[in-house]
């Protein structure tokens, strides 16, 4: 009793590097088979989403099985029902739980409640799927993940580039945050440097990210971030400084604020290609919390 792992996915950083390669091996094989057959998947969304709600939804499919689409309004996580007594009944039907929370500290509880694990589809804090996703990316364009040069430019204190984060450091790419003051990533990890200026950040970087500055559930703070971080678009100018690098952003993007027309849609740009690649990283996670 309590022997056997419950494969919770809940931050990358708690996957270790060994977890985080095995899922990313899994992510490229097309090979896994049926593991889900017969079985369910349930998908919490307290946030909308088009990417994780499509791409995890074939990647069940792809495995046998069969995802369940729950909209806030229908659980009432924490309103309802609480978070624990959600967990225990989902888990009667399903094989996973997958959530996308407002506050990270729900699919803590949630998973702490039951033995069915629980995948993080996006909390306030972490956003594991995309980090998967984003270092596959890397891998394709670059070669490697260990070694590559990645720049992260704009607000660096939010789950999209804390995951990024954790993932780069412990598979050893070197990742460059530009943020403004106040908005860095407050975690400090090996490999991970952080400069407030954005010129700095890409110098020789292969890759250039970036992700909204105003996230799900930060609307009030709008005004006060688009004006701290308008220096920080990712433009041509900035993309002029690293003449090789590739342009990555986990979208939706916020044409005009983080990044350009030009620069999204021009021939650097791998964000449809990133965004396939959700499909792929899903299927990997999935394969990998069922125990292949
Ligand atoms: N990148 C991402 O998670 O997109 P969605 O919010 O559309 O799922
Ligand atoms: N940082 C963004 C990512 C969306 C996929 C948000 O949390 O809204």
């Amino acid at each position: 009793e309590g022997e056997e792992l419950v494969r919770d996915l809940l931050t990358i950083a708690a996957l270790g590097r060994q977890g985080l390669e095995e899922i990313l091996a899994l992510s490229e094989r097309s090979d896994l088979g049926r593991p889900l057959a017969g079985k369910g998947v349930a998908l919490v969304f307290q946030k909308p989403s088009a990417r994780t709600r499509n791409s995890m939804e074939m990647a069940v499919v792809q495995l046998g099985g069969h995802p369940i689409y729950i909209q806030k309004e229908e659980v009432g996580l924490g309103t309802r029902e609480s978070a624990e007594d959600v967990a225990r009944t989902l888990a009667c039907y399903h094989e996973i739980i997958a959530a996308r929370v407002m506050d990270h500290r729900d699919l803590e509880t949630m998973a702490a409640a039951t033995d069915t694990p629980v995948l993080n589809m996006l909390s306030d804090r972490s956003h594991p799927l995309q980090a998967l996703a984003d270092l596959l990316t890397v891998k394709q364009l670059t070669g490697r993940i260990a070694g590559a040069k990645l720049a992260y430019v704009g607000d660096g204190d939010n789950n999209v580039c804390r995951s990024l984060a954790e993932a780069a450091s412990l598979l050893g790419a070197e990742l460059t945050i530009a943020s403004p003051e106040g908005y860095g990533l407050p975690d400090r990890l090996d490999g991970v440097t952080q400069v407030s200026d954005p010129a700095e950040a890409v110098e020789g970087a292969e890759i250039v990210y970036t992700d909204v500055w105003v996230s799900m559930g930060q609307d009030a703070e709008a005004e006060t971030r688009l004006k701290a971080l308008a220096p920080y678009q990712v433009g041509e100018a900035l993309m002029a400084r690293c003449t090789n690098a590739h342009f990555l952003h986990c979208l939706p993007a916020r044409r005009g604020e983080e990044v350009s027309d030009a620069v999204i849609d021009g021939p650097r740009s791998a964000v449809w290609r990133q965004a396939e690649n959700r499909m792929h990283s899903a299927r990997g996670a999935l394969a990998w919390m069922l125990g292949a």
